[in-house]
């Protein structure tokens, strides 16, 4: 299991220190939320602040668009070092030709899914995505619980993705803490986003160590 620490919750008048702390936590990979106060009810930073920041080269990042019609500004949020990018199926007409736009710039895409939204949205897509971020809460907040029927749903994901012998990856996002990891590992999940169970906690370090050993 990878963690995947949630840069909302981080220290909004710290960040770049916030990003060089948690990379000298040991994790390697970051999670950004862009959130436009339209398709979430939130606002977090955009692309011009994502430009600024500095990110250690150690630090897989995974882009979560949370803004109604990304496509106005995809091809900006392309050229940021991330290796994720994944956009909501409800906020986007077109989703295929933006997904393939992602691939095409060399970044691995998905799609995310707000906890109403079915799996059988995937249908047609699920053979070309690199990953399914699986949202465990509604979008917009750190802190918030974890959904409990999300565990069903990723299992049901994970079984999907077996039977086309598929290796898209299960990100899940949303409320994941030590007591639930391991059952959302055992769901089919590899990659979970942790924001308050990381960056809510006194020591960054530790809190890392406390889910990784929560997986075991
Ligand atoms: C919610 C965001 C999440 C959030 C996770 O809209 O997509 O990434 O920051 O935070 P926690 O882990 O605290 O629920
Ligand atoms: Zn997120």
């Amino acid at each position: 299991m990878e963690i995947s620490p949630s840069l909302l919750s981080a220290d909004f008048g710290n960040l770049n220190q916030e990003i060089q702390t948690i990379a000298t936590a040991g994790s390697s990979r970051l999670h950004l939320d862009v959130i436009d106060g339209v398709f979430a009810p939130n606002l977090s930073f955009g692309i011009a602040m994502l430009e600024k920041l500095v990110f250690p080269p150690s630090l897989a990042l995974d882009l979560h668009l949370m803004i109604q019609a990304p496509e106005i500004s995809l091809a900006r949020y392309l050229t940021l070092p991330v290796t994720t990018v994944c956009l909501h199926i409800e906020s986007t007409i077109h989703i295929h030709r933006h997904l393939k736009t992602i691939q095409q710039a060399n970044k691995q895409a998905g799609i995310a899914l707000n906890p109403s939204t079915s799996l059988t949205s995937l249908d047609w897509l699920l053979e070309e995505l690199d990953l399914v971020l699986i949202m465990s809460v509604n979008p917009g907040f750190s802190g918030q619980q974890f959904i409990p029927f999300s565990l069903q749903k990723i299992e049901d994901l994970a079984n999907r993705i077996s039977k086309i012998n598929g290796k898209t990856k299960i990100m899940v996002d949303g409320g994941v803490n030590t007591s639930n990891i391991k059952q959302i590992q055992a769901a089919g999940a590899s990659i979970c986003v942790a924001g308050a169970a990381v960056f809510g906690q006194k020591d960054y370090k530790q809190a890392f160590i406390n889910l990784q050993q929560a997986t075991r």
